[in-house]
């Protein structure tokens, strides 16, 4: 899991990097899929099942006000300002690695660069929650009241995920809830974290695709993940791309950047 996670951290970085306004989605997507075919494994989002609908595309790109599983199109074109979040998630030898990010699309408005901001922050801000014997609700908590606190809205109709052979796996790990309650976590469990906030409302609808989740308050939205395995005195993210340093130093690193 850790060359799984690696994977898709690396083909997230290089695709954020490929994002150019004017492009449209669905050749961000080839570009995603052509990335994976390099690395020689497969994405764990085309041919995903959800009763009788086939997800289409290599990743999921969700432009705007579209939350989560967008996907790739021609005509989504994007603009100077727009927000894209871009959600790589692959197998490689029988593993899953899993994460997303939200990226400006040149420059965007002050508050949206602070919804980015406060989003990805939340994510750090659970992740150092779950570790061993803790309970899935502390990193609910967290998440929850830190978004909350900055004025933003938490989506409760999509949760992060335990991970493994398959994508998702028990247990839920909702971006909302109570410290203390829930399973609890134990040393060497595979979880993805995944915040996902609104601005105003978290209040989504389905898109007659049958997969894009779009922000009702039509606002732009924001998402990030990572994978990581719990442990005792702070978990380890896997998904780390090629070249950013150990677990422990791509954390602190995190941490220090966001704080700044
Ligand atoms: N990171 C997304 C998730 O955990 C990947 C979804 S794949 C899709 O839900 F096929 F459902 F889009
Ligand atoms: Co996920």
């Amino acid at each position: 899991m850790r060359a799984a996670g690696c994977t898709a951290a690396t083909i997230l970085d290089r695709l954020c990097s490929f994002v150019r306004p004017g492009m449209n989605t669905w050749e961000i997507d080839e570009e995603g899929g052509s990335m994976m075919r390099d690395f020689g494994v497969k994405s764990a989002c085309k041919g995903y099942r959800s009763g009788n609908r086939i997800f289409p595309s290599y990743t999921c790109l969700s432009v705007n006000d579209e939350v989560v599983h967008g996907i790739g199109l021609k005509d989504r074109v994007l603009k100077e300002g727009d927000v894209l979040s871009v959600d790589v998630c692959i197998r490689e030898n029988g593993v899953i690695g899993d994460n997303c990010r939200t990226i400006p699309v040149g420059q965007v408005s002050p508050e949206i660069d602070r919804l980015l901001k406060v989003t990805e922050e939340s994510l750090y801000v659970g992740l150092s929650m779950a570790l061993h014997k803790k309970r899935v609700g502390d990193v609910s908590q967290a998440v929850q009241q830190y978004v909350e606190k900055a004025g933003f809205a938490v989506i409760t109709n999509f949760v992060g995920h335990g991970v493994g052979r398959t994508l998702h796996e028990e247990p839920q790990i909702p971006n909302f809830g109570k410290a203390g309650t829930g399973p609890q976590f134990r040393k060497g469990m595979a979880i993805c974290i995944e915040p996902m906030v609104n601005m105003k409302s978290p209040q989504i609808r389905m898109a007659k695709d049958g997969w894009t989740a779009l922000a009702v308050d039509g606002m732009p939205s924001a998402h990030f993940e990572h994978t990581l395995l719990v442990d005792e005195g702070q978990p380890e993210i896997l998904t780390i791309p090629e070249g950013a340093g150990n677990a422990e130093e791509y954390f602190q690193s995190k941490l220090s950047g966001l704080a700044a």
